[in-house]
């Protein structure tokens, strides 16, 4: 075995951890595989969550460097407002939290970050995907295109005179050296279904699926969300956002009657509102940029903070000069 590891150190690099599930329970051993800089050292048999423990373990660990979340976006349906959504929670992810924030748009022949964002973006991801071996850090920074402060595109290329073949494996390491360099990553998925597409759902720390309240709607979201909760064992469900509530004269399928159907609360239920929705999309604006009263504009920042695992940053509210001592009174009693 340690001559076989000595084989693996050779194609590692200086921030790979390597973890070694043995039988064998010996203190030299163990002192062995420290010494060959093995991260840890597990003694089968073990269970899936020992193992996931470990590792998450080697990730908390504050020596390391931090990586990123990668939230997935997708519709039940084309057309539902996934990459709208998907956008608009980058960018309050962005602005509230004062994080960075990459939108990654893997619909690589009709995405829409570009348009949305106003951008006349670097096509870049394609570029990282079909080299993946070398993208790093400096490729990364040159094939991203900056829409604000925080908050990145990694913009699709979006012209059809080419085949996409995405594997799973290339998306796999794109997202991963994504979210080593930034602490949000969106990710805006077309509504298909590859190996790679269920690959990023299944590997995401958040998934969001949007949908509109029509049969199909319900079916299809059905479908995925069943899927994910059942192989997702170990993580939390997916997120359903029902868009388009409220579409003048559209017969719907109640929240109420959705919801039970998929045994999920929505985190959010958008109107459909046209005006706003359309004059941002027009305006190459976020709904908060084009009119920050709107009703989505407040929704937005409440699902930006939700998937952020955050709570409202507090306003610095006028106390009165009694309040510091107050507050301790209160813990007195
Ligand atoms: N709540 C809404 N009300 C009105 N229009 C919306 C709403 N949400 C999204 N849209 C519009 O629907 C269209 C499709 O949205 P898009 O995000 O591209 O969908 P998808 O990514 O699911 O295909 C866009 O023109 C967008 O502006
Ligand atoms: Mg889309």
């Amino acid at each position: 075995m340690l001559a076989e590891l000595d084989k693996l150190a050779e194609s590692c690099d200086a921030g790979t951890k390597v973890v070694v599930i043995g039988h064998l329970n010996d203190v030299l051993l163990y002192r062995e595989l420290m010494k060959r800089g093995v991260s840890e050292y597990l003694i089968a048999p073990i269970g899936a969550m020992q193992f996931i423990e470990a590792l998450s373990g080697l990730y908390n660990n504050p020596d390391t460097d931090p990586v990123g979340n990668i939230i997935a976006f997708i519709g039940a349906k084309g057309g539902v407002g996934s990459s709208t959504i998907c956008h608009n929670a980058a960018w309050a992810i962005s602005e509230l939290l004062k994080s960075n924030v990459v939108v990654a748009d893997l619909d690589l022949a009709f995405g829409t970050t570009g348009l949305d964002f106003n951008q006349d973006p670097v096509q870049g991801i394609a570029e990282a995907l079909q080299s993946p071996e070398r993208l790093d850090e400096v490729l990364l920074d040159r094939l991203l295109t900056k829409c604000s402060e925080r908050l990145s595109i990694f913009a699709a290329p979006v012209v059809l005179d080419r085949d996409y073949d995405i594997s799973a494996e290339s998306c796999d390491i794109v997202l991963d050296i994504v979210r080593q360099n930034v602490p949000f990553v969106a990710v805006d998925l077309p509504h298909t279904w590859t190996p790679w597409v269920k690959r990023v759902l299944l590997q995401a720390d958040e998934i969001v699926v949007t949908a509109v309240p029509d049969l199909a709607n319900l079916r299809n979201a059905k479908n995925l969300i069943d899927l994910l909760k059942q192989t997702r064992t170990n993580d939390g469900p997916p997120h359903l956002v029902l868009n388009m509530a409220k579409t003048p004269k559209r017969p719907e399928i109640s929240v109420k009657d959705f919801s039970a159907a998929l045994d999920i609360t929505p985190i959010q239920v958008i109107d459909f509102d046209s005006e706003t929705f359309g004059l941002a999309a027009n305006n190459g604006q976020m709904i908060e940029e084009y009119s920050s009263k709107a009703k989505a504009a407040q929704q937005f920042r409440e699902l930006a903070l939700a998937l952020a695992h955050r709570k409202e940053p507090k306003e610095d509210k006028k106390t009165s000069a009694f309040a510091p001592i107050l507050e301790k009174l209160k813990f007195k009693r």
